[in-house]
């Protein structure tokens, strides 16, 4: 006799389908294994009466979610001088709790845009052997950049000989480190393209590594088939990092419409995380963020906001990064109603999410949709978030990979 596997059935009184933006009624998806078999309304779908059912009633079925810029083993406690404290190890074991917190959050999918010592490929790889739980992780390893920029630490005086793993300067030495980090497991590489908020000493205005330096280190990349992305808050940063080809600037806080047009231009996807400016301000001082960053952060905060408007109207392809690590792992759904607030319709801000991510990370035939022969990464929310966007910050049932990781305690 042929073993006859149970399907896993989900029920929802409404389900999301992205492209379309619309909601589909009376919504059933059928899972076999790991992917999605049959998704529609009831009418069109068809499963077993020995089928295990999750039956929500008032929920709204969403594809998992994607986050395009997380720091897994940052914590968002500890910042400034009191990180220097935090081993690397010790940083991978905050990021076994960290993953566990993303993905019941619903965060089914995330990209690690930056980790000393290659930790995210070690929280990856044992996410994907089964003996931790958490997301899906696209990894970038070490972040690069120039000496003394926002990708190197500059916390310690000149004797202690302070340096990042990702400090690389000029095309050759870049190029040399863009090939380690995909010696060492990285899928995607991140650099930074001008100063930051949270670095001594840099200033977020200012670029960081030559239009000729960023040339030779996408060129690298792209020869090997990955993606980059790049920190930039700058205009000229910005404007050098799209020139050069990067696949998505991170932050992109200080936009003119020049900057808006190349991206559009250049089909550079903007990662822009809105939301986290609130915690730095509110919960920085405490969690040791130096004051000069609060300073930078009091300017930066506001202008991206505008920004952000000004990006929306213009059509620039988007996606959703959030900086969890800078405030805490799990609090990513927060930045979705400031996307809102901020001009988006909250379609095109779970479409940022969704859809967007996964052709970012060139997924699209796997994630970013609750579609026939994708994978099962499958969430759900109480109520309907295109009339409340605020309903995504309490997900209550999440699938990924066609493994049950949270339900409600009715639907048992
Ligand atoms: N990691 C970023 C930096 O240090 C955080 C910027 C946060 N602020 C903001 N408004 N997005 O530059």
């Amino acid at each position: 006799l042929p073993a006859i596997s149970a399907s896993l059935v989900v029920t929802a009184d409404r389900m999301l389908d992205v492209s379309s933006g619309k909601l589909i009624n009376n919504a059933v998806v059928v899972i076999d294994e790991n992917t999605i078999s049959q998704a529609g309304s009831a009418n069109d779908v068809t499963f077993d009466s020995s089928d295990r059912v999750i039956r929500l009633g008032d929920a709204t079925l969403l594809p998992g979610l994607m986050d395009m810029h997380v720091h897994l083993t940052s914590d968002a406690a500890t910042h400034g001088y009191k990180r220097l404290g935090v081993s690397v190890p010790r940083a991978t074991l905050k990021g076994v709790k960290h993953a566990k917190d993303t993905l019941r959050a619903g965060f089914t999918t995330v990209r690690n845009v930056g980790a000393p010592g290659f930790a995210d490929v070690a929280l990856k790889e044992a996410i994907n052997a089964g003996e931790i739980t958490g997301p899906r992780m696209f990894v970038a390893g070490p972040s690069l950049g120039v000496t003394g920029g926002h990708c190197d630490n500059n916390l310690l005086p000149f004797e202690y000989n302070q340096k990042s793993d990702g400090v690389a300067d000029g095309p050759w030495e870049i190029r040399k480190a863009v090939r380690r980090n995909i010696k060492y497991g990285a899928d995607l590489i991140k650099f930074c393209a001008t100063g930051g908020v949270l670095s001594k000493g840099t200033k977020v205005g200012a670029q960081q590594y030559t239009l000729e330096e960023m040339q030779a280190l996408v060129q690298e990349v792209h020869l090997r088939g990955l993606t980059v992305a790049t920190h930039a808050h700058g205009t000229a940063g910005i404007k050098a990092a799209i020139r050069a080809g990067v696949d998505s600037v991170e932050h992109a806080s200080l936009l003119d419409d020049e900057a808006i047009s190349l991206a559009v231009e250049n089909n550079t996807y903007l990662s822009m995380d809105i939301y986290v400016t609130e915690y730095i301000l509110s919960e920085g001082k405490a969690a040791g963020i130096l004051e000069e960053s609060l300073a930078k952060e009091r300017k930066v905060g506001k202008a991206q906001r505008e920004s952000f408007k000004n990006a929306v109207e213009s059509g620039v392809k988007m996606v959703f990064g959030s900086d969890a690590g800078v405030y805490p792992h799990g609090d990513n759904p927060r930045q979705f109603a400031r996307m809102v607030e901020f001009g988006m319709t909250p379609v095109q801000a779970i479409r940022a999410a969704t859809i967007n991510a996964a052709t970012l990370l060139k997924q699209q035939d796997k994630l970013g949709s609750i579609e026939k022969g994708k994978l099962a990464d499958i969430i759900a929310v109480p109520g309907n978030p295109l009339q409340d966007i605020k309903a995504i910050e309490s997900v209550s049932l999440v699938i990924k990979n066609g493994e049950v990781i949270k339900q409600p305690a009715a639907s048992r």
